[in-house]
């Protein structure tokens, strides 16, 4: 077999506040190998988003480690973590994070401009917002496209630097069930097709079921879901 794309290893993190420490995340082991489908489910505060941020090396363990390929990333540079992580992660958040100024067209290409993946670019990108149904909407500023179109237009900002993983947290968080689905259907379908590794952190059951294999955090650890 392949070796894992990101790997974590009893990775542990907490936080300083007023009140004293709080210890987010305990002993945490994730391997994450090309292609496969992951989903994270726990309570609102249980470190979801601390765990992926520490995944795309955003935020670094106090303990443990975290390995992309064969590399721990503890001792790289940000700039050098920054150039892999364009080609290796994509992300998808909850507020979609699109740059206001610009039109969906604008903002895809900018995700491939970051990731030096300027070949091609406004083709592909154009290519990319007509798979996700927006061929009609690559003029339109993100105000005027719903939230439903909105993370169509962040998901494909995400894939379009041809990503190995994608991390997505909560996809799906703020938009109605229906516009939910077709968005996590649409998400799950890229994915597999382009044999792209999802994580995926959610709320909602039956996303986290579809998943190769569901986990839970809880008290800092992650569980087997079912
Ligand atoms: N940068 C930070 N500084 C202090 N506390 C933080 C920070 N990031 C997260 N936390 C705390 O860590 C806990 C987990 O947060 P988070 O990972 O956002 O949870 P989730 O995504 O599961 O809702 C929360 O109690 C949160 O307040
Ligand atoms: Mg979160």
């Amino acid at each position: 077999m392949s070796e894992p794309l990101i790997e974590a290893r009893e990775v542990s993190r907490q936080f300083e506040s007023v009140e004293g420490s709080i210890k987010v995340l305990q002993g945490v082991d994730l391997c994450i190998n090309p292609g496969n489908t992951i989903s994270i489910q726990g309570e609102s505060g249980s470190g979801k988003s601390t765990l992926l941020n520490i995944l795309a090396g955003l935020d670094r363990p106090d303990g443990g480690s975290v390995v992309w390929g064969s590399s721990d990333i503890a001792n790289q540079s940000s700039s050098k973590l920054a150039r892999i992580r364009a080609s290796l992660i994509g992300m998808v958040f909850q507020s979609y994070y699109l740059v206001p100024e610009l039109r969906a067209l604008e903002n895809v290409m900018l995700g491939g401009r970051i990731s030096g993946m300027n070949t091609d670019l406004k083709e592909r990108s154009k290519a990319l917002l007509e798979k996700v149904g927006l061929g009609e909407r690559m003029a339109s500023l993100p105000a005027t496209l719903s939230g439903g179109e909105r993370q169509r237009v962040a998901i494909a900002r995400a894939l379009i630097s041809e990503p190995k993983v994608l991390l997505a947290d909560e996809p799906t968080g703020n938009l109605d069930e229906a516009t939910g689905d077709s968005v996590m259907g649409m998400l799950q379908a890229l994915c597999v097709d382009a044999n792209v590794a999802l994580v995926l952190v959610t709320h909602n059951t039956n996303y986290a079921a579809r998943m190769d294999s569901a986990w839970i955090l809880r008290q800092g650890v992650l569980e087997k879901g079912s």
